[in-house]
């Protein structure tokens, strides 16, 4: 496998999670790169349901080494929690969870900043996970951010939050929210730092060494492709670059050693927040798709929004990512629809489009244009052999193929880690 990335295709929530979990079976070191703790990546294995916001996927495999990305943001809280659940699962983290010192810490400014932009928005907002995303990695790229780094040396950290604070505080009190004291913050975050310190080490040299030897690796995306900062719907994305060229900046590693590009997209669309959708169903076959995907936000509970499979978008990200295989998840989400639709392609005044065409605005007039094949009617719950796919579901399947011109190499037919087809 050597080094391969998996990139979720849509708005997120593919099922990133599961296929991580089950392709780092063999990775000696699995990645996560961006993102926060607005990922919610669920995993169902042998061990239970975990939804995972900050340690990588891989973690279930006890050979599999797990690296906490210097592009990631972490809320200490919440990683702290994630690591005693852990624990009382008996999976074992010492030696085994590197977290980089150079990832930025979400700070309690940032999630009350969160909020009070989105209602500083009103029916403009973005329709965040309310985690303090994008206030976090605003404060990294104007120089205002606290690291890991700052928080093992306790004096760092005090003289770098008495600045954030001078300023953070000034912005809460015109905003109208409670000021923040140092000295609580201070205690909190010492009892944080003495939990985290034994995982903080820069993994550089380990994972530099890791492809020099070619061991395998796996790197997690998280948010998707129409999230990323740069090339998503915005202002209704992520704070973070979401695509595959972020395992540069986001891991240290250069993008000629990547061997394998790998592609998510459930077998129809979702969305969770606001921002434009044009394939979605606010109908009855949305509601079902809802109820029969369990479409409910592993980090937020929000109702995803659903619709047909927007292939215009997955081109894109096709495209953009150099995808060099797809894998299909929530196949069987569809065994009960009588017929299936595809978008093919978007037209606008009649003439053919595109999604790179224009801005969010634009995907709003855009008019997405369908193809309808027959649905199959038929389990494909846990098949994990493609021969025994209805016929049907081998076509839906052949026409994404035809379409993206990328081989699809995996179709997940259930959340648990075995309910797939590996071709
Ligand atoms: P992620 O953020 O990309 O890891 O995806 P999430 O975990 O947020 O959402 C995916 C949801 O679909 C989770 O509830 C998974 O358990 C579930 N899931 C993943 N693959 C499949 C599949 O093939 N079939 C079904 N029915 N559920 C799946
Ligand atoms: P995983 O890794 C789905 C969405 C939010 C909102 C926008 C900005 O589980 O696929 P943010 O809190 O990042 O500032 O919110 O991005 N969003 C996600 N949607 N899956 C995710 O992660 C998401 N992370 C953020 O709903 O629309
Ligand atoms: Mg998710």
């Amino acid at each position: 496998m050597a080094l391969s990335v998996v990139i979720g295709a849509q708005w997120g929530d593919e099922g990133k999670g599961k296929i991580i979990d089950y392709l780092s079976a063999t990775s000696d070191y699995v990645i996560r790169f961006h993102g926060g703790n607005n990922a919610g990546h669920t995993v169902i294995n042998k061990f239970g349901k975990f939804a995972l916001h900050l340690v990588p996927s891989g973690i279930f495999h006890p050979k599999t080494k797990v690296i906490i990305g210097n592009g990631v943001i972490i809320d200490l809280q919440v990683l702290l929690e994630e690591i005693e659940m852990l624990k009382k699962c008996k999976i074992k983290l010492e030696n085994k969870l590197f977290i980089s010192p150079r990832c930025h810490l979400i700070m309690p400014y940032h999630k009350l900043l969160d909020s009070l932009y989105e209602k500083a928005k009103g029916k403009n907002k973005t329709g965040t996970t309310g985690r303090g995303i994008g206030p976090t990695y605003s404060d990294k790229v104007s120089y205002n951010g606290i690291r890991m780094v700052d928080l093992i040396d306790r004096k760092s950290f005090s003289e770098k939050l008495k600045v954030q604070l001078l300023i953070k505080n000034k912005i809460l009190k015109t905003l109208g929210a409670k000021q923040l004291s140092q000295k609580n913050i201070e205690k909190i975050f010492s009892n944080y730092r003495e939990k985290i310190k034994s995982h903080v080490r820069e993994p550089f040299s380990l994972i530099q060494n890791a492809i020099k030897n070619k061991q395998n690796i796996l790197l997690e995306g998280a948010q998707g492709t129409l999230l990323d900062n740069d090339w998503g719907t915005y202002p209704f994305v992520t704070g973070s670059t979401t695509l595959t060229g972020g395992i540069n900046a986001g891991a240290g590693i250069p993008v000629n050693k990547i061997d394998n590009i790998i592609g998510i997209t459930k077998a129809y669309t979702t969305r969770v927040g606001e921002g434009p959708f044009p394939t979605e169903l606010s109908n009855e076959v949305g509601k079902k798709l809802r109820t029969v995907g369990g479409e409910f936000g592993a980090t937020t509970g929000r109702p995803r929004r659903c619709g047909w499979l927007d292939i215009e978008l997955l081109k894109f990200a096709c495209y953009i990512n150099e995808f060099t295989q797809l894998a299909i998840t929530k196949l069987d989400v569809l065994d009960s629809f009588p017929e299936i639709k595809i978008c093919t392609h978007y037209t606008l005044g009649g003439k053919k489009v595109n999604y790179f065409d224009g801005d969010t605005s634009f995907l709003s007039k855009i008019k997405p244009i369908y193809k309808t094949l027959k649905g199959w009617n038929k389990p494909t719950k846990g098949i994990t052999k493609y021969k025994d796919l209805p016929l049907p579901a081998k076509q839906y399947l052949k026409e994404i193929e035809e379409l993206t011109k990328v081989k699809i190499k995996y179709i997940s037919t259930g959340p648990k880690r075995d309910e797939i087809i590996k071709i």
